[in-house]
């Protein structure tokens, strides 16, 4: 098998970063489909941190081809950054590709992504993803090719600031752009980029061809999806597996395998729905253990206990195939853990993901309880060796998804990590 999507099955944060490593090592190509730099993963590696936002994990491999694919939004301030960052760790950027079809995130959108919140509150990441996504979807976004290739960039790119400043300066009394400077900014950061710009889809196309291993990593979750999601407080893109196709440029017949990320109980920041949520003492042992604090903004997660029916939800929208289930370990201390099977509405029992916000909001969850293990599980590396009660809540989690786990993460590092078989 060749071609394998990696996607979040809850609301992002699912630990995605150590599970992409994971597979990388294994994989030729690591692809990012969607998002930008809103993500953020990170990686642990012989006593090392590292926090990707726009770089593929896959990064921190020699032979790991990392392509940034024409679904991403790309800051590219913040992508020099990132990749200087690398290289003053050691790390050679010489195998990553950045489609000259990816949309730029510019300084405005950014902005307006901060007006818009002060306006109403979705608790975005302040990444400017929105905007940049708008921008791109009403056919006024720029992307790298335009910058690098069209002779009339410049003069579309100084009527549409002019049109930003119209909105910052009249809509709300902000000083607006002067074209010329943000020009010469994006040429300043597009040229050491020169080198790994170019046509990432074909790539896809010529790796899968070649019988490659080609891993598709998704950034964020199912229940940030856009159109699928708890909308409107979601991000502006597709995490979902079919958000590999399009943002890849790929068509859905190549691929063979998705993999969802789940972590064993349920995190989400920013603003929402969240069924789940536990928002008393015991929600804050669960971020203590987990050090649910974001990758990106440092924000606290909300957090609750396993949402089941989220996961048969993400199980269905994605095509699971396979599951990945992660930080089992925040679990080791706890006497009993609850599960929640379905939510109720007014009496009524609901077991699929309600379609709008209004519903989300008036489910409560019913929960199953189940026994903890109350055992320091994070130097195990079999699974028959974990726990009887912790085999007996990854199998409840196998039997409310109809999905398989292969893989089971019991600490940051790569080595506490359980495999079943082979990924590609
Ligand atoms: P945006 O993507 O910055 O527009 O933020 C929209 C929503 O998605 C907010 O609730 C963010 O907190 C959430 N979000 C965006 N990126 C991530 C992520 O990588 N992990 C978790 N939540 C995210």
């Amino acid at each position: 098998m060749a071609a394998v999507i990696l996607v979040g099955t809850q609301w992002g944060d699912e630990g995605k970063g150590k599970v992409t490593d994971f597979l990388s090592e294994r994989a030729d190509a690591v692809v990012r489909y969607q998002g930008g730099s809103n993500a953020g993963h990170t990686v642990e590696v012989e006593e090392q941190q590292f926090k990707l936002h726009l770089v593929p994990s896959g990064i921190l491999y020699p032979h790991t081809l990392c392509l940034i694919a024409s679904g991403v939004v790309v800051d590219l301030e913040q992508l020099n950054l990132e990749i200087k960052s690398l290289e003053e760790r050691g790390i050679d950027i010489g195998n990553l590709r950045l489609s000259s079809r990816a949309t730029l995130v510019m300084p405005y959108h950014k902005k307006i992504d901060e007006i818009q919140e002060r306006t109403g509150k979705i608790g975005t990441t302040g990444r400017g993803i929105g905007p940049a996504y708008a921008d791109k979807i009403n056919r006024v976004g720029f992307r790298v090719a335009d910058l690098l290739y069209d002779p009339e960039f410049k003069e579309r790119f100084k009527a549409e600031v002019e049109r930003k400043n119209l909105y910052f300066e009249k809509l709300h009394d902000e000083p607006g752009y002067d074209y010329r400077e943000l020009y010469d900014q994006l040429w300043a950061q597009i040229e050491p980029l020169r080198p790994y710009i170019g046509d990432t889809s074909h790539l896809v196309y010529e790796l899968l061809k070649a019988g490659k291993k080609v891993l598709f990593e998704g950034a964020q979750g199912t229940l940030l999806d856009i159109d699928h999601g708890t909308y409107p407080y979601v991000t502006s893109s597709h995490p979902i597996a079919g958000g590999a196709c399009v943002g890849a440029g790929i068509g859905p017949t190549r691929i063979d395998r998705v993999i969802g990320v789940a972590k064993a109980y349920t995190t989400r920041v920013g603003e929402g729905p969240f069924p789940a949520e536990l928002e008393g003492p015991l929600g804050n042992v669960l971020r203590e253990k987990g050090a649910e604090f974001g990758t990106t903004t440092g924000r606290p997660r909300r957090c609750g206990w396993l949402d089941g029916v989220i996961l048969r939800y993400a199980a269905r929208i994605n095509g699971l195939t396979d599951l990945a289930i992660t930080k089992l370990d925040v679990l080791d201390s706890f006497e009993t853990l609850k599960i929640c099977l379905h939510y109720r509405n007014n009496g009524r029992v609901v077991t699929e993901f309600p379609e709008n916000l209004t519903l989300q909001k008036e489910c409560t969850p019913e929960y199953i309880e189940l026994p903890g293990w109350q055992q320091d599980t994070t130097g195990i590396t079999r699974y028959e060796d974990l726990p009887v009660n912790a085999r007996a809540y990854i199998e409840k989690i196998e039997e409310i998804t109809g999905v398989r786990q292969v893989l089971i993460s019991l600490g940051p590092r790569r080595d506490q990590t359980i495999t079943g078989g082979s990924f590609f």
